[in-house]
This record gives C-alpha cells, sequence and structure tokens, in this order.
C-alpha cells in the first residue's frame, strides 16, 4: 500500500524538513513550519537545464551582453526596469492587496500587445469578464490581448505554446498550481514549483513573464524567500491607499539598478505616470508653517524635494517618545542629540514626532539639516516660508555642516519648483542657479540664525 508522505515547509524561508519543529533552523522564525503531503514520486528531482546545449565556451565568444528590451511607453515603468522589459527575464510584482498589480501590468500588456504582438494574460484570481471591465476602465483593449481563467501551470504552458506569445503575464502565483503536486495552491511546495516552471519556460523560449505576489500582512512576499533569488527581478509596488500615489521599487534587478523609483497616481482611468514627483509630494504645501520644511532628496538619478514635519510636545512620564516615519530613527535620535548638546535645547523632556508627507522615505544624510530646523521650529514656535526656503545638508556630530551628494542637481529642481532660497553647506562650489539665491552656512547654529 503506498503511503501518504509529507514534509515540513518554512513559510518564509522554504526551509524542509521531514518533522515538524516549533523553530525553522533556516531563518530562526518560530511557528512557520507547515505540513504539506507530497507525491509518492520525487517531485523535487533536479529541475531541467535552460539552455539545451551546455557546453564551455570562450567568454569572448558568448554572445553580446546588450539585452534586447521592450520598451512598455510607460516611462516610470521602463525606468524602473533598467530600460524596458529584457526578454526571457522573470519578473516578480508584489504588493499589498488592491494596491494596483493588476492595474500596472494590465496597463503594460496592452501597450506591449499594441506595440509588438501577442500578449497572454492569465488570470487566477479573476474572470475574463472581470478583466474586461478593467481593461474598458483603462482603455486597455487591443487586438494583440489574449486574456485567460487559468491556475492550471501546465495547461498554461500549452497555450504558450500554441500562441507563441512575447510577453506572458501570471496573477497570481499564488493561484497557480501543478497537477502532480497534491499540496494546496500557495502552499511552499506549490509556488516553488510553478515559479520554477515559468522560469524554464519563459528563458528556453525567450519570452518575459510577469508575475504578480501578493505580501502577508507583515509585508513579506507570501511565499518562500527563495522565491526572491529564483526570479530575475522584483518590483514592490506600495503607497498610501488612501491616497492616490502609488511607487514602484525595485528590490532585486539582473538588469538595472534597485536605486530608481516609479512614480504614478492611481485615476480612475488607470496608473498615470508622474514625471515630476516634486510637485506632487509639494502638493499641500502650506505658505508658512511651525515645524515643517522642504529638503531635496535622491531617488536614483533623480533630484526629488519633499516636505519633512516635525512635531515637538512635552513628554508626560518617565522616557521622551521619538516617532520617525519616513527617516531612519537613529538619524533622529542623532539630530536630537546634536540640538540638545550643541544648541543647547532641552530636546530630553520632549517627545517628538517626525514624518515625510506622501509616504517617501528619505535615506542617508540629505535631510539632516532639514530635520534638524524642523524640530527647532516647532519646540520654538518659529514660522518658516515653506514655500520659498530649501535646505540641503549633512550635520556631523560636532554640529558642523557638510555637503551631500549631487547638490547641483537638487538646487535646479528646488528652482525649477519656484523656491528662491536655499541654504547649503558653506565653501563648495556650487553653479549658479537663475532665481534662487544660495546661502551657505558652516555650522547648524549659522543656518538656525539664518532662518530666525
Ligand atoms: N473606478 C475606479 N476609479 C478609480 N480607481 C479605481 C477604480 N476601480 C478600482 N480602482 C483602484 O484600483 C485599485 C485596485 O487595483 P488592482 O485590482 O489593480 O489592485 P491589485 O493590487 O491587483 O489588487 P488585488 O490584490 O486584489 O489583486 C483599487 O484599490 C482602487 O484604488
Ligand atoms: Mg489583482
Ligand atoms: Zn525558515
Amino acid at each position: 500500500m503506498a503511503k501518504v508522505k509529507s514534509k515540513f515547509f518554512c513559510t518564509q524561508c522554504g526551509y524542509e524538513s521531514p518533522k515538524w519543529m516549533g523553530r525553522c533552523p533556516g531563518c530562526e522564525k518560530w511557528n512557520t513550519l507547515e505540513e504539506e503531503i507530497l507525491a509518492t514520486k520525487s517531485i523535487f528531482k533536479r529541475s531541467p537545464t535552460l539552455v539545451s546545449s551546455a557546453k564551455p565556451q570562450s567568454i569572448k565568444s558568448v554572445g553580446s551582453g546588450a539585452f534586447d528590451r521592450y520598451d512598455t511607453q510607460i516611462g516610470e515603468l521602463n525606468r524602473v526596469l533598467g530600460g524596458g522589459i529584457v526578454r526571457g527575464s522573470l519578473i516578480l510584482i508584489s504588493g499589498e492587496p488592491g494596491i494596483g498589480k493588476s492595474t500596472l501590468i494590465l496597463q503594460t500588456a496592452s501597450s506591449i500587445a499594441k506595440h509588438y504582438g501577442t500578449v497572454l494574460y492569465v488570470s487566477g484570481e479573476e474572470s475574463e469578464e472581470q478583466i474586461r471591465m478593467r481593461a474598458e476602465r483603462l482603455d486597455a483593449i487591443v487586438d494583440n490581448l489574449f486574456v485567460v481563467s487559468e491556475t492550471n501551470i501546465e495547461t498554461i504552458e500549452t497555450f504558450i505554446d500554441e500562441m507563441k506569445p512575447v510577453l506572458v503575464i501570471v496573477d497570481s502565483v499564488q493561484t497557480l498550481y501543478k497537477e502532480d503536486l497534491s499540496a494546496a495552491p500557495g502552499s511552499v511546495s506549490q509556488v516553488k514549483e510553478c515559479v520554477n516552471n515559468l522560469m524554464r519556460i519563459g528563458k528556453l523560449r525567450n519570452i518575459p513573464i510577469f508575475i504578480v505576489a501578493h505580501v502577508t500582512k507583515q509585508g513579506e512576499l507570501a511565499g518562500p524567500r527563495v522565491l526572491e533569488h529564483i526570479v530575475d527581478t522584483v518590483l514592490h509596488f506600495e503607497g498610501e491607499r488612501t491616497q492616490e500615489f502609488r511607487i514602484l521599487r525595485a528590490l532585486k534587478n539582473r538588469y538595472g539598478t534597485t536605486s530608481e523609483i516609479g512614480v504614478f497616481e492611481m485615476k480612475q482611468e488607470g496608473l498615470v505616470e508622474i514625471t515630476n514627483p516634486s510637485v506632487m509630494f509639494l502638493d499641500s504645501l502650506a505658505t508658512s508653517s511651525e515645524g515643517a520644511i522642504v529638503v531635496a532628496t535622491m531617488e536614483g538619478t533623480r533630484p526629488l524635494l519633499v516636505e519633512i514635519q516635525a512635531l515637538v510636545v512635552p513628554a508626560v512620564i518617565g522616557f521622551p517618545r521619538r516617532t520617525a516615519v519616513g527617516v531612519e530613527l537613529n538619524r533622529l535620535n542623532l539630530i536630537i542629540a546634536v540640538l540638545e548638546k550643541k544648541m543647547g535645547l532641552p530636546l530630553s523632556s520632549y517627545d517628538v514626532y517626525v514624518n515625510v508627507v506622501g509616504g517617501l522615505k528619505v535615506e542617508g544624510t540629505f535631510a539632516d539639516l532639514g530635520l534638524a530646523i524642523a524640530i527647532f521650529s516647532s519646540l520654538k514656535g518659529v514660522k518658516i516660508s515653506t514655500k520659498e526656503l530649501i535646505v540641503i545638508g549633512e550635520i556631523s556630530l560636532t554640529a558642523d555642516l557638510r555637503p551631500v551628494a549631487h547638490l547641483n542637481k537638487m538646487l535646479k529642481e528646488a528652482a525649477k519648483m519656484g523656491f528662491s532660497t536655499c541654504i547649503v553647506p558653506e565653501k563648495i562650489k556650487l553653479e549658479q542657479v537663475n532665481g534662487l539665491v544660495i546661502r551657505g552656512a558652516g555650522n547648524l547654529k549659522t543656518a538656525i540664525n539664518m532662518i530666525l
């Protein structure tokens, strides 16, 4: 009699174990191992090789590395992908429910179908009618776009062989299943096996494949982390669902940098590109306010202006609270320490809350001076002409101002956005920027005196 075999898989990292364990030896998380029934024949045999004529050859004779890319006609998506969709690449797009994953890939599918040929859109989540309805709203109905509601990976492969599409979309990987695995769709072994299959299907035929993946409540990919290693590119779509804008980032990209972001606005007619994100992030800027100031940051090669807000209130009991949204808490603590020691601000008896407007994260030290001034302004009740002044600079532990990279680019962006004054670290060579008064400050004290 054939015995039903089962194994335990970690839902976080994909670790396999014959017996249950409370703690995963792979990623050391608790309670992540789940049982999955396996087929009697071994399913984890080696996946078939990707290239049929696998023979070592001199690297000099290997075909040139210029990737053949499809232009999606969506500039912001092209930018994040590193210049378009590379043929044969496997792209995973993740994001919270309802953020707009299906919208983005349907728009992409339609555009590729219009310009390059047959696109196959496979959905395990929605019926053909539902997709059609969305496509009508997005004005994405084109001849070469084929939709099918299917979840069996083998059937999907047959469709691909029959249709020879230039692009395949699979929404979502958690609905896919392979028949000889008895585990449920969405389980670790199914997800892993199906993605491996898609990888083979795409690479053999040189067809790019987009797969949608859901994320868990904690914001992690639902499914094993090993997925991130298998695919070529991982895109993450994020944003506040209550606000209209969405940010697309590459968490991993074998064909481009991961420092570029794409910015979109969710509208009735679909996702609309925002080519000048500063406009959007400064949309609700007040003319003058306490505790708010505009700073510049770099997102990839693009300068971006964002508003930083600070709220400083007396602490009630015990430890004062520090809350940072959009900036690193460590950076905030450092700035608070400098303000306390070098500027004599009594911040140890105040709670400090900091927020970057628009849900963006400012990385590095770009926002240092802005943070310090926003905190100072909130504590002292000093008003700042938010629409005129912009500050850029890193703060050292000695309260000196230090330059940050790409200052010239940021200053040009500030002028373009209508700012009239900029405070920057002194003694650096800067280009003149039309319409912008650039003032250099050597340390934090001088910079603060300039705004008083
Ligand atoms: N008529 C409409 N006008 C404006 N926005 C809409 C309209 N219909 C849907 N949306 C937006 O589209 C979002 C859903 O987009 P989409 O279905 O692409 O998300 P998703 O990430 O694929 O979601 P899921 O995880 O459920 O598959 C909604 O949250 C809403 O913001
Ligand atoms: Mg969807
Ligand atoms: Zn694990």
